[in-house]
């Protein structure tokens, strides 16, 4: 049942905790400072190729980011392109992210791939499903079911399961670091969860035309994930950018009645440049609402701030993507919707 709780959705925010706690045990080797993936045998891939759909993709560009600091080509593809064109996969490890393990499109993608020869993996949360059984091997994020249609807790499952893929695979330098922030993410996501002033945002900005998300980096995903989560269950029109990309075009839709929610981690030159173009996009007299650890001067140039602890960026983005669920699940709210259940979707999509 919903323990209480209106809808599963938001049972599954506050589920976050726990799940990420059940992610990292028994992986993560807090003396050593290692993360044991002894269980997959031995994977030291060259390049890694993600295939994925929907949120799950958006854990994929993460994923592939991580790889990239790593020092590993990596790339993520939505799985319903890959197969179209199929990129020269060499002895790149080919990885399907995908909640459910029976998505039709990241399963084809996988097909097409162990085809050409490649060795396939999956991030699934699902033990015994189709992916899990086809792929090589199988890396279990181990969020407990997910009810509500939307995927809240497994995106942040996955997205902490990938940093346990990376660090286990890769030498990086900063692998305590990670550890250490990935060791309190469970409870720094649990005073965002008691505390984030995401209702009030959403109760001034429910009846907007449009929504926008912006994010650079690592942050870029946590953007469009906000903007998917918008769109799903409140039926509105959201859409996620590159910061940068911003004046490539969008910039032509922002207007007073398009709040613009811009993701600004660290105080580095990504993060200046980002708040470059929030600074655009205030002047275009857009509602500035920045999602930020406060390392910037962000904050001059929003009409709000969704706080978040200073921690490694890494952390960071599932940090900010659980503010950006509450602000869908309370606009959805406000607006009746059928949250749990939205209109055309369903939770597996099991047809290409
Ligand atoms: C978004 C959502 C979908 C799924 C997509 C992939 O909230 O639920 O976008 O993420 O259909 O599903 P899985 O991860 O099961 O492959």
């Amino acid at each position: 049942g919903k323990s209480g709780y209106d809808h599963y959705m938001i049972k599954e925010i506050h589920e976050q905790p726990r799940a990420l706690r059940q992610c990292l045990r028994e992986r993560v080797d807090e003396m050593a400072g290692t993360v044991d993936l002894d269980d997959l045998g031995d994977l030291s891939p060259t390049g890694v190729q993600f295939v994925a759909c929907g949120t799950s993709y958006h854990a994929a560009l993460y994923g592939a980011h991580l790889f990239r600091e790593a020092g590993i080509p990596a790339q993520a593809f939505l799985a319903s392109e890959y197969a179209t064109s199929v990129p020269p996969i060499g002895d790149a490890l080919v990885i399907g992210v995908t909640q459910s393990g029976e998505t039709a499109d990241t399963l084809s993608a996988l097909r097409a791939a162990e085809k050409r020869g490649a060795r396939t993996l999956v991030v699934t949360n699902v033990v015994g499903s189709t992916a899990a059984r086809e792929c090589d091997h199988a890396f279990y994020i181990r969020a407990g079911p997910e009810i509500g249609v939307a995927a809240s807790k497994t995106f942040s499952s996955q997205l902490a399961a990938l940093n346990l893929l990376t660090l286990g695979m890769t030498q990086g330098d900063d692998t305590r670091e990670v550890i250490n922030a990935l060791r309190e993410l469970p409870g720094d996501l649990q005073r965002i969860l008691d505390e984030s002033s995401a209702e009030a945002v959403a109760e001034l900005y429910q009846d907007a035309g449009a929504y926008f998300f912006i994010g650079r980096g690592l942050q870029f995903p946590v953007a469009l994930e906000g903007a998917l989560k918008m769109k799903e269950i409140t039926y509105k029109h959201a859409e996620g950018f590159a910061a940068g990309e911003l004046k490539h075009g969008p910039l032509a839709l922002v207007t007073a009645d398009t709040p613009v929610f811009a993701v600004v981690i660290g105080d580095d030159e990504k993060a200046r440049k980002t708040v470059g173009n929030v600074k655009e996009v205030e002047a275009r007299d857009a509602p500035v609402v920045a999602i930020t650890d406060g390392q910037t001067d962000v904050h001059r140039y929003a009409d709000h701030v969704l706080q978040i602890p200073e921690t490694h960026p890494r952390a960071a983005a599932v940090l900010a993507n659980a503010h950006l669920q509450l602000l869908s699940y309370h606009t959805a709210a406000k607006l009746g919707r059928n949250i749990d259940k939205p209109r055309n979707l369903a939770k597996s999509v099991t047809v290409e």
